[in-house]
């Protein structure tokens, strides 16, 4: 709903260009809704009834009020994925990091501030395990006057890939947290909702995209799934690349993408087959040893419009599911657009190293208990060897009101033990982390650059890392041990990519680097949701700068009660 401004246009009657914003409105109401997938009937967590959630319109730099209202039976929080909020973090979701649970009867009226954004990003549940069926996609339109850097597409779709569970997600959490071991694998994916014809009971409502020969379609995709990062294709037609995370790319033309648990892709899909089904497919890249993972494959029907008989659809070829090279080889591939009117903006003269491990580690079972990871352990997992342990009340609260025992700012700016980290065996006594709650302190304005290491502790795996309140250039990776000497001599400073979240290679390394010009408490995290339960998370303060514009905003009324 837009709110004009009535009372200034009942007096301003013969201006025709008003210099007034429009406030845009939405409701969200979180309700358990009844949805039937794979011939099975669950209760699901929803926004408005809607699976998925509905989509989110503004035209960047905007500013969105959201009213969520917790109807369900448990709390919940909401997260505006890759919206940078500036000086805001009041309204930016994560659980126990910026707020506390929306109890059930309770609402929050969360303010989603846009400012350089410009693409498809997304909005998702950030407390327990309840984004699996709470998200949406957000599409973020050019200013009035300018427009895409491509061709303006006939249509636009949303190509949300999502992951089904027939049993409750909430027991599916439950289940692994107490157990020690790997979660349930999940009994599908999907695109927009739907698992495809490859599934039982599900043909009849496989997702349908509906293209004119000849024309241009803008897929706007969001990889909304919990485990794994996806591979996904459609038969027969390469697509362009032409943004990520909110940020133009320069054009990259492939037969397939590998999309990382929280990363978008933008590409063109051009119409241009003889008319005929086709199908866009997509199935997991999975590359933990010995660690079970979904095989589906998930497909949706690119159907050309008019007067044919069609034939049966065939399968677009997809890398195999422990591609590697595949994977890193699309990803590696990415390059920001920085044309005169989408430039870049890479920090130099780094004030602030950091170097962060991440790994997937163990902890001894509890005594009268039998724990289900591997050797009888419990699955867990760090960064700098800190397995992060939500605090009672969130940091930001602790924080902005100086309440102390909530957190420590001890987060250590390199690893606490240095080993070879991608060793095929590694010393057992190294798998244990720390369990603290623990925050890194930055300046106002410092110029960060962060090497995230992958270790092949317990098994090693990709790792998609997810930065809120920022988007951070990454400028290199590679594969082993990071070499500070030799390895920053590849970096690209010229058009890297500018993402939110990022896919740490196997075993392999990532650079990234960002001004940390946005005050607040920002959480960085695994975006693979069993990660992110074990620990693979920690805390940014971003202190205030020196005159109050470049300080955090005050909370709202409203916030949420610990
Ligand atoms: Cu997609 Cu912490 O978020
Ligand atoms: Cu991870």
């Amino acid at each position: 709903m837009k709110v004009f401004c009535s009372q200034i246009l009942g007096l301003l009657l013969f201006v025709t260009v008003l210099p007034c914003k429009a406030l845009i409105n939405y409701t969200f109401i979180v309700e358990e809704t009844p949805y039937t997938r794979l011939c099975s009937t669950k209760n699901i967590l929803t926004v408005n009834g809607q699976f998925p959630g509905p989509t989110l319109y503004v035209t960047k730099g905007e500013t969105v009020i959201v009213d969520v209202y917790n109807k369900g039976s448990y709390g919940i929080t909401i997260h505006w994925h890759g919206v940078k909020m500036p000086r805001y973090p009041w309204s930016d979701g994560p659980v126990y990091v910026t707020q506390c649970h929306i109890q059930p009867g309770g609402k929050f009226s969360q303010k989603v501030i846009f400012s350089s954004e410009e693409g498809t990003l997304w909005w998702h549940a950030h407390s327990d395990w309840s984004r699996a069926t709470v998200h949406g996609a957000i599409i973020i339109y050019p200013k009035k006057g300018t427009s895409y850097p491509f061709p303006k597409p006939h249509a636009e779709v949303p190509i949300l890939l999502g992951e089904w569970w027939k049993k409750d997600i909430m027991e599916v959490l439950t289940e692994f947290v107490q157990n020690g071991g790997d979660p349930q694998i999940s009994d599908a994916y999907t695109i927009n909702g739907q698992p495809g014809d490859l599934y039982p009971c599900s043909k009849p409502e496989t997702f349908k995209l509906l293209v004119d020969y000849g024309k241009m379609y803008l897929l706007r995709i969001i990889n909304v799934d919990m485990q794994d990062i996806l591979f996904f294709s459609i038969a027969k037609h390469q697509i362009t690349v032409v943004g990520t995370d909110a940020s133009y790319t320069k054009p990259l033309a492939r037969d397939y993408i590998a999309i990382s648990p929280g990363q978008t892709i933008d590409v063109l899909l051009e119409a241009n087959q003889s008319p005929d089904h086709y199908y866009m497919a997509a199935r997991a890249y999975s590359s933990a040893k010995g660690v079970e993972y979904d095989n589906t494959t998930t497909t949706a029907v690119v159907q050309y419009n008019g007067n044919y008989t069609p034939s049966p659809p065939s399968l677009p070829f997809l890398p195999d599911y422990n591609d590697t090279n595949a994977s890193v080889n699309f990803t590696g591939s990415l390059r920001s657009l920085a044309n005169k009117d989408h430039p870049v903006d890479v920090p130099t003269n780094i004030t602030t190293q950091l170097i962060f491990t991440v790994s997937v580690n163990t902890f001894p079972c509890p005594i009268n208990r039998t724990c289900k990871g591997p050797n009888g352990t419990m699955l867990a997992a760090s960064v700098n060897n800190i397995s992060f342990v939500n605090p009672k009340i969130d940091v930001l609260e602790a924080y902005y009101y100086h309440i102390n025992g909530v957190f420590g700012t001890r987060f250590p700016s390199f690893p606490p033990y240095v080993f070879n980290f991608t060793a095929e065996y590694l010393p057992l006594l190294l798998e244990l982390p720390n369990r603290w709650t623990e925050v890194k302190v930055l300046d106002y304005d410092s110029v960060v650059e962060l090497v995230f290491q992958g270790t092949n502790l317990v098994a090693g795996t990709d790792h998609p890392m997810h930065l809120h309140g920022y988007s951070f250039y990454v400028v290199g990776w590679g594969f082993g041990n990071f070499n500070k000497d030799k390895d920053p001599l590849g970096y690209n400073l010229v058009d890297p990519p500018l993402q939110n979240t990022i896919a740490v290679p196997k075993n392999g390394w990532t650079t990234i680097r960002f001004k940390a010009d946005n005050p607040g408490v920002w959480l960085m995290h695994c975006h693979i949701e069993r990660h992110l339960t074990w620990g693979m998370d920690m805390v940014f303060i971003v202190k205030n700068g020196p005159s109050p514009e470049v300080q955090l905003l005050p909370p709202p009324p409203d916030m949420p009660p610990c």
